[in-house]
């Protein structure tokens, strides 16, 4: 049986959202980019995250949607890399200029840039995730309209610019800028019950690691491989929309993408996952 705190919270979780079951948790699988690349699913927690293993939601998929992220031929998610590629060389805005103007290379400029982000921004006083620099360079240096949340080209440019830290190890520089306050309160964040469900990120992700909900076999909810490809919804499926979705989920009203609020979770969440391989375009059900 499911180890949950609380009678009425068991009540509320069993009637809200039906069977819940115990299980085995993460599989025991490799995951290995056409036969060449190894991404590093499973690592020791760092100091201070709560568990002694942090896990890819990789693991907890089904064997056909794991063999689909592991051939990049069948990855539905690698034509929107390469269509980030094609608008990351594609002149745009007042400016006449395109990505690769200022940047050169995508494949060469952006080499490890997505594995360490969120990242401080000093201009904006906030952390910055992909999204935001690529409407601050789009504004600032295209003169070109920052894309709304979620627009396609939005999801393909990241999902390029993500993709070519593919298997390197995620990581957050904490002591940049205030991102240690940031980082606070997104933790708060993750640790408050929200909506008529009651629940928290920690009572999915922490507490019942491993168990299933409904159909779903519940991740420690890592970040490691946004955007990703959802066959449920057959499209790229950002880290803010995820986060709002999980949120939605407990019938609690949502925040902005963007929002300093999401952006202080996104802070905190990355740094659970510190040190899993960039798996984007991850694929999930
Ligand atoms: C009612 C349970 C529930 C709550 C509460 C919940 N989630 Fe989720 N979440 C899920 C399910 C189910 C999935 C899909 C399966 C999986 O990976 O766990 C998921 C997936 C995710 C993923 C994607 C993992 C991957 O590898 O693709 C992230 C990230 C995530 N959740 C973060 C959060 C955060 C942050 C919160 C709190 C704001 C939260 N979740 C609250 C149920 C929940
Ligand atoms: C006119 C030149 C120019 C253009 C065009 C430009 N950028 Fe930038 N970009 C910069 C400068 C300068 C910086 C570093 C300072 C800053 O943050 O403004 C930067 C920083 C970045 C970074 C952060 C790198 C890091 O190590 O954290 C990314 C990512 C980036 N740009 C992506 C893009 C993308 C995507 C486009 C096209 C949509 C683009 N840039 C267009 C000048 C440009």
């Amino acid at each position: 049986m499911l180890s949950l705190k609380g009678a009425a919270l068991a009540g509320v979780i069993l009637s809200g959202l039906s069977t819940w079951a115990a299980a085995g948790g993460p599989v025991d699988d490799k995951l290995i980019i056409d036969g060449e690349t190894e991404i590093t699913t499973r690592t020791e927690a760092a100091d201070g995250v709560p568990f002694d293993e942090v896990t890819s939601g990789w693991l907890y998929r089904t064997e056909e949607t794991r063999a689909l992220e592991a051939d990049s031929f069948q990855n539905p998610g690698m034509l929107y890399v390469e269509r980030g590629e094609e608008i990351w060389n594609t002149v745009d805005g007042e400016a006449g200029k395109s990505c690769a103007s200022c940047h050169g290379d995508g494949q060469e400029f952006l080499k490890g840039v997505g594995a360490a982000y969120p990242k401080w921004n000093a201009k904006a006083g906030k952390p910055f995730n992909i999204e935001l620099q690529i409407n601050q360079c789009r504004e600032d240096n295209m003169q070109a309209k920052p894309y709304k949340f979620d627009s396609a080209d939005q999801k393909a440019l990241t999902t390029y610019i993500k993709n070519q830290s593919l298997g390197m190890p995620m990581h957050v520089d904490l002591d940049q800028g205030d991102m240690k306050s940031w980082w606070d309160r997104g933790k708060e964040t993750y640790y408050t019950r929200m909506g008529q469900l009651n629940l928290s990120c920690s009572n999915c992700h922490e507490e019942n690691n491993g168990n299933y909900i409904r159909a779903d076999h519940l991740s420690q909810g890592n970040v490691n491989g946004f955007p990703t490809y959802r066959l449920k919804q057959a499209d790229m499926v950002s880290l803010h929309n995820r986060f709002r979705g999980c949120i939605r989920d407990t019938r609690a009203s949502f925040p902005a993408a963007f929002s300093d609020e999401l952006m202080a979770l996104e802070v905190y969440v990355t740094w659970r996952g510190t040190g899993l391989g960039i798996e984007t375009p991850s694929v999930r059900q």
